[in-house]
């Protein structure tokens, strides 16, 4: 357990002298992890860093506009905003494969940073925002000796690339990473957003992903959110959640939620007409480390509400559904 300041006057010196004059380029999605290490970066060598913030089309309703204002607005980060849409879903094409997809995804991200760093003369570093469940996930093997799921952004780059990588939260929990970012004056809002996997809706829209589902499952992802944030919510604090305060709302008494669009179509009634359309199914869990987790015990009239809204709202998803599974056996994310 670390105390922050020390922290992150240890890891700021320790990122000067690991970097020296050179400069860093850092993927930025928009996620906790990333958000943090580029804050903790940006607050060790400044303008040295170069953050890229790639739109690979499979991010969250607006998560764009919200990064580039956080970070390059308020924060006075240099930010490049690339628009790689059409290269990862002209990649992605044709791919059902979860790690089929996630290769793909990371791929594309490395190659987007090649192109970049080639940009800055003195690029040395690519950094990311690794932290320490991701790392002992990509090694952990399972009884059979298979790794579980390979983490897009841990691991080994391509020699090609000839980037050397900082991973200043390699060492910490999401709590700590969280405490962290507070500490270095992100805003507790963004801070205490659920965590966002780098491949993004990638990953959420099972099997092949197409444009068409990914922009169902924005809309109908944002309303599920949006009533969280709404709803209030009586129930004690998970411990690691929000540090013992008692959550405000449904937001805050989750650890993650989103929604998951499955391409399979059923049958429904809108007005006097039948309808075959696209099921979204909602997911919501509480955890202490993602490691384990439980489905959240959402209220009924919450959920019926998201249902009707997210049925009424998004033409082209006619069922909704909520997935009660707890991890172990399945995991948080579908894919
Ligand atoms: P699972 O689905 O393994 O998720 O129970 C545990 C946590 O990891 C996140 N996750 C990912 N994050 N790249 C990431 O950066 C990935 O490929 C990936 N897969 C899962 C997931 O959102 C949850 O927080």
């Amino acid at each position: 357990d670390w105390n922050m300041p020390d922290y992150i006057s240890e890891a700021v010196a320790k990122i000067r002298e690991q970097v020296g004059t050179d400069e860093v380029i850092l993927g930025l999605s928009g996620g906790v992890d990333s958000s943090v290490a580029a804050a903790l970066i940006h607050r060790a060598i400044g303008d040295q860093l170069t953050c890229v913030f790639v739109d690979h089309g499979l991010l969250r309703l607006d998560e764009g506009k919200m990064v580039m204002d956080m970070f390059a607005k308020n924060l006075g980060v240099k930010v490049l905003r690339i628009d790689a849409e059409d290269q990862f879903l002209g990649h992605l094409a044709g791919v059902a494969d979860p790690e089929a997809k996630r290769k793909i995804i990371g791929r594309e991200f490395v190659e987007v940073f090649q192109v970049e760093a080639g940009k800055l003369k003195n690029a040395k570093w690519l950094a990311q925002g690794t932290i320490y469940p991701d790392v002992i996930e990509s090694a952990g093997k399972g009884k059979k000796g298979q790794t579980i799921k390979s983490h897009h952004n841990v691991g080994g780059l391509p020699e090609t690339l000839n980037l050397k990588l900082l991973e200043p939260l390699r060492e910490l929990f999401k709590d700590e990473v969280r405490k962290l970012g507070v500490a270095l004056g992100l805003p507790h809002d963004m801070v205490y957003r659920h965590p966002f996997p780098g491949p993004g809706l990638g990953v959420r829209i099972l099997g092949e992903v197409k444009k068409e589902f990914a922009d169902l499952l924005r809309r109908a992802d944002a309303i599920f959110i949006e009533e969280l944030r709404k709803t209030p919510c009586d129930i004690p604090a998970l411990e690691s959640i929000d540090a013992g305060e008692a959550p405000k709302n449904w937001y805050e008494a989750t650890s993650q939620a989103f929604a998951v669009f499955l391409p399979v179509k059923s049958v429904g009634v809108m007005g006097d007409g039948r309808t075959y359309e696209y099921v979204v199914a909602l997911r919501a869990v509480q955890t202490l480390d993602f490691m384990t987790a439980q489905w959240a015990h959402l209220p009924h009239s919450l959920l019926g509400k998201v249902s009707n809204r997210i049925i009424n709202e998004v033409r082209g998803i006619n069922r909704v559904v909520y997935d009660i599974s707890g991890k172990p056996p399945a995991t948080i994310e579908w894919e």
